[in-house]
């Protein structure tokens, strides 16, 4: 690993032409990453190139622009599989991380019958609850939750898996309680039980060195759009056994070998799960922001995650009525932090923020069932990212104690 030093990390903020911005008269501090993150111009010019060089339909054409459109898509392809330690015919392009998980809950339902138990945590992002509350009903499946502990982590002591389980699906970084989940931990037992076992990833590849035969996971999905990549482009990773026998999601153009008036015969993984004309644009410009997280190496993006994060918290708990939820040790947490100043809705602090530049979510995160859970309607979230800096958060909280001012 090479010691990125403050100074270095600072370089990089000249990548971000967007942090230069001023919002509202004010220099911008974009502390919602979580959400999405800003793109490096390494990124953008990589777009741009496409566009306006060799912009063309991949696998069909046999001309020129065609040719280097498809060489560097499946670079693309292929520098995603070997950043979480893939093989090529495992790594699926998708819409993101959404896409994926409807994609998983949708062909994994041909494997599934009535009393069939499917566990998730009480900690999921709508996007990993929503597809098995649907396909559940379909079929009538259970759904049963591990529990979340009152320090935030989960109750694994007294988790519901069991030989009825199919699927264990779950995510690794809590998008609200910024948790980091054991995810080799409930791997090994869900296989104990032979269910699959899913990762919800969104949160985690972003911020930790990721390797998926290293968590043993059958499946893991993530979105670029989170990572300094584009919108619009996702994984789906998958076991290539597994890959292999589920039906595909989608039907048309690209994932077929032969197709008579009758029947169809379909392509190889991973074209199989990729019909129609893919985010070709988004996929070149996600190997771009492969090359550059490499760049930068994922251990110096946790350590600075951490970092941040452990200064965030330390500076929040001084403030006086403020309340933070999840693990407070950054050990055991990713890169955002959720609070609530009591008393004041979180929509008037993200509004009263804004105002001084600063970005946050306010709301229920999508994850509303976790918040109701907890007593709580929605929260400030602050989530950080390798271009953000101490001095950002030195001018969050100081501001967070003037829009607590606003409200005496
Ligand atoms: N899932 C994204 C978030 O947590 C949008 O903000």
């Amino acid at each position: 690993m090479v010691a990125i030093t403050k100074n270095k990390m600072e370089k990089l903020r000249e990548d971000f032409p967007i942090l230069s911005r001023k919002i509202h008269d004010k220099q911008l501090i974009y502390l919602d990453n979580s959400a999405t993150t800003q793109k490096p111009i390494q990124v953008i010019d990589t777009i741009i190139d496409y566009y306006s060089n060799y912009n063309s339909n991949v696998h069909r054409g046999l001309h020129k622009l065609s040719e280097e459109a498809t060489l560097k898509f499946e670079e693309a392809h292929k520098k995603v599989a070997k950043f979480i330690n893939a093989d090529f015919k495992e790594v699926i392009f998708t819409k993101g991380t959404t896409e994926s998980l409807n994609l998983l809950a949708y062909s994994l339902s041909n494997q599934l019958k009535k009393g069939d138990e499917i566990v998730l945590t009480q900690m999921e992002h709508h996007s990993n609850l929503v597809p098995w509350q649907q396909i559940a009903k379909k079929l009538g499946l259970k759904l049963k939750f591990i529990k979340i502990k009152n320090d935030g982590t989960l109750d694994l002591e007294n988790n519901p898996i069991n030989k009825k389980t199919k699927i264990v699906s779950i995510t690794h970084i809590s998008n609200f309680l910024g948790t980091i989940n054991p995810v080799k931990e409930i791997g090994k037992i869900a296989h104990e039980n032979n269910a699959l076992f899913i990762v919800d990833a969104a949160q985690s590849v972003p911020h930790l060195p990721i390797d998926v035969k290293d968590i043993d996971c059958d499946f893991l999905v993530f979105s670029a759009h989170k990572m300094l990549g584009p919108t619009g482009i996702g994984i789906l990773y998958g076991k290539k056994d597994l890959l292999n026998e589920m039906q595909p999601f989608n039907y048309g153009g690209d994932m077929i070998l032969e197709v008579k008036f009758e029947d169809a015969k379909f392509n190889e993984l991973p074209w199989k799960f990729e019909a129609g004309t893919p985010n070709i644009a988004g996929a070149i410009g996600f190997g771009a922001t492969i090359d550059y997280l490499n760049k930068v190496e994922m251990n110096n993006i946790r350590e600075h995650g951490k970092e941040l994060t452990k200064y965030a918290i330390k500076k929040l708990s001084e403030v006086k009525n403020l309340e933070v939820y999840g693990p407070l040790d950054p050990e055991k947490r990713g890169s955002l932090i959720s609070f609530n100043l009591i008393n004041i809705h979180p929509h008037d602090i993200v509004s009263l923020l804004d105002d001084h530049g600063i970005a946050v979510r306010g709301g229920h995160h999508c994850a509303m069932p976790t918040m109701k859970l907890m007593g709580l309607t929605g929260s400030v979230r602050a989530s950080f990212y390798l271009y953000n800096t101490k001095e950002e958060i030195d001018y969050f909280v100081e501001t967070l104690e003037k829009v607590k001012g606003v409200f005496k």
